[in-house]
């Protein structure tokens, strides 16, 4: 955790989910309501095709809802793609942008992402700009290389504590169950920390930094409770509402600690 920055505890939930999935949703929306909604924030990217139908049930909850991805551009001749024009006009708040799994399955750059990212804050929507190294670039001892390069790349100018959010995610961690260690996970917040202070001064010290792969709620206490962890971004846990909440709900603890 960061002193005076709120946690964000969000889910991606990839190419997963059909109407059918809707009454988890519903379920998250009511299981964020309660005290400790006013000092977490929760928020679930389902796929495009439920985005609209999930920002209505969320109406009355503190649980917000935003995308996966957005094109660089407002409009015009992208068959396939979505805007961030057109994430806000169905109540949409957040986009990820960057994920590993974008950049490897679309061949997205650092340049395409900091692209995306600035569209995403014309529309007025908060960037979540996923960052992290491959296993051979762990292997290699670059991770840090890694972070750096892809936070310079990636990270537009613009950027503010209010409209970015970073999120850590190891490659490697990804879906495979398999986390790094509590001191890796803090060398890597440290270091990004430090890089966003070098580059926005006090808004970087605000700034939101999640980490994400395989965060479950057996191991979410732990890596939520790491210096300059700020949330989580949680992609397999995140489908069932049962393991969204339990893992929102270790910031009852770690909030209950630093008192
Ligand atoms: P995971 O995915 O939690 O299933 O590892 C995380 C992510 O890709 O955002």
């Amino acid at each position: 955790m960061t002193p005076d920055v709120r946690p964000l505890v969000a889910g991606n939930w990839k190419m997963n989910g059909t109407r059918q999935s809707l009454g988890e949703i519903k379920a998250m929306a009511e299981g964020v309501l309660g005290p400790l909604s006013e000092q977490v924030d929760t928020l679930l990217c389902p796929p495009m095709t439920l985005l609209y139908v999930a920002t209505a049930l969320c109406t009355d909850s503190p649980l917000m809802v935003g995308a996966q991805d957005c094109h660089q551009k407002t409009c015009g001749a992208h068959t396939g793609d979505i805007s961030a024009e057109m994430i806000a006009d169905c109540f949409g708040t957040h986009v990820i942008v960057g994920h590993s799994e974008r950049r490897t399955d679309h061949g997205e750059t650092d340049h395409i992402v900091r692209d995306k990212a600035c569209a995403a804050h014309e529309a007025e929507l908060t960037a979540i700009i996923c960052i992290g190294e491959t296993e051979n670039q762990r292997d290699a001892y670059e991770t840090l290389d890694v972070l750096r390069r892809q936070l310079l790349g990636s990270v537009p100018e613009g950027a503010t504590a209010e409209n970015t959010v970073i999120a850590y995610e190891p490659v490697w961690a990804i879906g495979s169950g398999v986390t790094p260690t509590s001191e890796d996970v803090a060398v890597a917040h440290a270091f990004m920390r430090s890089e966003l202070i070098r580059r926005f001064g006090e808004e970087g010290k605000m700034m939101r930094l999640l980490y994400g792969g395989s965060v479950k709620p057996d191991n979410a206490a732990k890596l939520m409770s790491i210096d300059n962890v700020d949330g989580a971004l949680i992609g397999g846990a995140s489908l069932k509402a049962e393991d969204f909440l339990a893992i929102y709900g270790v910031y009852e603890g770690l909030i209950a600690e630093t008192l």
